[in-house]
C-alpha cells in the first residue's frame, strides 16, 4: 500500500533560540542540507497533493530558501506562535477543504525518512484510524509529550511535560510531534482545542485526546530508531544530527560498493552520488552536486564541491569547486581546481596547480607549481613547472590558448590574450607576448652571455673564487685557458 496524503504540514515557525544564530534555526545545515530541506525532501516522498511549511521566525529567509530549493512547496505564515494547534490551523486555512490524510511534522527533525512517514501514513489508513502518532521509547524523556495509553494499549491521550504529574512523567513513551490525521478530524479538533494548560498555548495534541472522546480510533507506530525522531535545538543537537546521518550516509554508500578507508573522517552530503568501486580515504569532504564514477579515487585529504569525477580517477589532497574531472585523470597532490575547470580524460594537475576556468585537454600535463585562467590546453600538451596563465591586465580578463602536444617550457608566462599553434615550443624563462605558428620555437627571454674570468676579479678570496680555481686546475680549462 502506499497512501498519498491530501496534505503534508511542516512546522517551522519556532525561533530556534538556542541556536544562538542570526539564521533561523531550520535554515542551519546537515549533511549538505538544510533542517527544512530535509523535512521537505521526507515529506515529497509521500507525494502528497499540497505541501506547506508554517514559518513565522526569519520567515523571508525561509521563505526565499524554500522558494529556491523546493519549487511547490507553500508557506503559510504564523505572526505568533500560539502553539502546535495553532500552526497547523494556519495551515488549513490556507489549503482547499482536504479530504483524506494530512500529516504533520517538524522542520528541525532531519534524520526522519520518507520511508517512517509512508510507514506512518500506512498504518493509519490500515488501522482505520481517525489519528496515528509517531512515537519512540526513550531513556530520558524530559520536556516531551507523553503517550498515555489504555489498559488495551490504545492511545488515550498526550499529555504534555509541563502538565504531568509524576506518574504520567515516568512513562518513557514520547510523542515525536509526527502523525497523520484524518482531514475532518483534524479540523474538528483544531476548532475545540482551548489553550487551558500549563503553557497557555493551543496544543496539537489536544486533537488525539478530543477524538479519542469522541470515541475514534488513536493509534501509535513505535520507531525503534529514535534518531528519527530528534530535533534540533542547539548546535551541539546539531553537530550529533551531523555526525549520524553521516554515519548512516556512509553506511549507505559502503553497501552500495563504496570503500572507506574511515567513514568517521568521511563527510559525505546527501546530493553526492557515488558508484562502486570508488575508493574513499580519510579526510574527505564530498559535497553539494559532486558525483565520483566507478573506481576513481578520491583522498586523502580532499574536499570536492559541485564536482564530478570520472571513472578510475585519482585525486589526492585536492580543493576543487564546480571542476570536472575526466576520466583516468590524476590530479594532485596539493591541487586546487575553481570553478568551470575542466580535465579531459587521462590529463594531469599535479603539485601546487591552481586551475579557473580552463579546460585542459586529454592527455595534456600541467604537473608542478602553475596557474592556468582562462586557457583552452590542446591534448598531450606539455605546461612546464612554474608557468603562469596571465589572464588579467588590471582590468579585464582575457583567454589563452595552448595547441595540441605544445610543450611550454617551465617559468613562462602566456600574456593573455594569446595563442600557441598546435605543434608548438616555448622556450623555457620565456614570457610571451606573441602567439606562435605550428612547428615554431618561441624563444623570449634574455640572450645569456658569459663574463669568463668575473669571479676571481669581482670576487677575490671568496669559497666560490676558490672553488672555481680548484675547477680550472682539475679539468684543466679554467679561466686562464692554459692546457696541462
Ligand atoms: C511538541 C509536542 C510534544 C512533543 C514535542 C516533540 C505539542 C503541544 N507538543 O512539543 O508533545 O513531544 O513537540 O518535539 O505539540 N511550532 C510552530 N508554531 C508554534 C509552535 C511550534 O511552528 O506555534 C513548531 C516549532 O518550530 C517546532 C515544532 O513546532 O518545529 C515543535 O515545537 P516545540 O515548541 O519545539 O515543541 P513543543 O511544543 O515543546
Ligand atoms: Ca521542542
Amino acid at each position: 500500500m502506499t497512501t498519498r496524503p491530501a496534505a503534508v504540514v511542516v512546522l517551522a515557525a519556532g525561533e530556534g533560540t538556542r541556536m544562538k544564530s542570526s539564521i533561523p534555526k531550520v535554515l542551519h545545515e546537515v549533511a549538505g542540507r538544510s533542517l527544512v530541506g530535509h523535512a521537505v525532501a521526507a515529506a515529497q516522498e509521500l507525494k502528497p497533493d499540497h505541501l506547506t511549511v508554517v514559518i513565522g521566525h526569519g520567515r523571508d529567509l525561509v521563505a526565499a530558501h524554500l522558494t529556491e530549493t523546493a519549487p511547490g512547496v507553500t508557506t503559510a505564515v504564523q505572526e505568533q506562535q500560539l502553539g502546535t494547534g495553532h500552526a497547523v490551523g494556519v495551515a488549513l486555512e490556507q489549503l482547499p477543504e482536504l479530504d483524506g490524510v494530512v500529516v504533520v511534522t517538524y522542520g528541525d527533525v532531519p534524520l526522519l525518512t520518507g520511508d517512517t512517514l509512508h510507514a506512518l501514513a500506512d498504518r493509519h489508513v490500515a488501522d482505520g484510524n481517525a489519528v496515528t502518532v509517531l512515537t519512540a521509547e526513550v531513556a530520558d524523556p524530559t520536556g516531551y509529550g507523553r503517550i498515555v495509553r489504555e489498559a488495551d494499549g490504545a492511545v488515550r491521550a498526550i499529555v504534555e511535560h509541563k502538565d504531568a504529574d509524576a506518574q504520567t512523567r515516568a512513562i518513557k513513551e514520547i510523542n515525536s510531534g509526527i502523525y497523520a490525521f484524518d482531514a475532518a478530524v483534524l479540523r474538528d479538533g483544531l476548532s475545540r482545542i482551548t489553550t487551558q494548560n500549563a503553557q497557555g498555548e493551543l496544543y496539537l495534541t489536544d486533537v488525539l485526546g478530543l477524538a479519542r472522546q469522541d470515541g475514534r480510533r488513536v493509534g501509535a507506530v513505535v520507531t525503534d530508531d529514535p534518531w528519527q525522531t530528534e530535533g534540533v535545538n542547539d548546535r551541539v543537537q546539531l553537530a550529533a544530527m551531523n555526525r549520524e546521518l553521516n554515519r548512516r550516509v556512509a553506511e549507505k554508500w559502503m553497501r552500495s560498493g563504496v570503500t572507506m578507508i574511515d567513514p568517521a573522517t568521511t563527510f559525505i552530503d546527501v546530493t553526492v552520488v557515488l558508484e562502486r568501486d570508488v575508493v574513499l580515504r580519510p579526510g574527505v569532504q564530498l559535497r553539494g552536486a559532486t558525483e565520483v564514477a566507478a573506481g576513481a579515487e578520491v583522498g586523502p585529504d580532499s574536499t570536492l564541491i559541485d564536482t564530478v569525477v570520472g571513472p578510475g580517477a585519482s585525486v589526492v589532497r585536492t580543493h576543487a569547486d564546480g571542476a570536472q574531472i575526466g576520466e583516468g585523470a590524476t590530479i594532485g597532490p596539493f591541487t586546487y581546481l575553481r570553478p568551470g575547470t575542466v580535465l579531459e580524460a587521462k590529463s594531469k594537475a599535479g603539485a601546487y596547480v591552481e586551475i579557473k576556468k580552463s579546460t585542459v585537454g586529454a592527455g595534456a600535463k600541467v604537473p608542478h607549481l602553475t596557474y592556468v585562467g582562462d586557457a583552452t590546453i590542446g591534448e598531450g600538451a606539455n605546461i612546464g613547472a612554474g608557468t603562469i596563465f596571465a589572464n588579467y591586465d588590471g582590468v579585464d580578463k582575457h583567454p589563452t590558448t595552448v595547441g595540441k602536444h605544445v610543450f611550454v617550457g617551465s617559468d613562462s608566462v602566456l600574456v593573455a590574450p594569446v595563442e600557441l599553434a598546435d605543434g608548438s615550443y616555448v622556450a623555457a624563462g620565456s614570457t610571451v607576448v606573441s602567439g606562435t605558428e605550428p612547428g615554431e620555437l618561441a624563444v623570449a627571454r634574455g640572450r645569456q652571455r658569459n663574463i669568463a674570468g668575473w669571479v676571481a676579479r669581482k670576487r677575490p678570496g671568496s669559497k666560490t673564487a676558490a672553488a672555481a680555481e680548484a675547477a680550472a686546475s682539475d679539468t684543466g680549462d679554467g679561466d686562464k685557458g692554459e692546457q696541462p
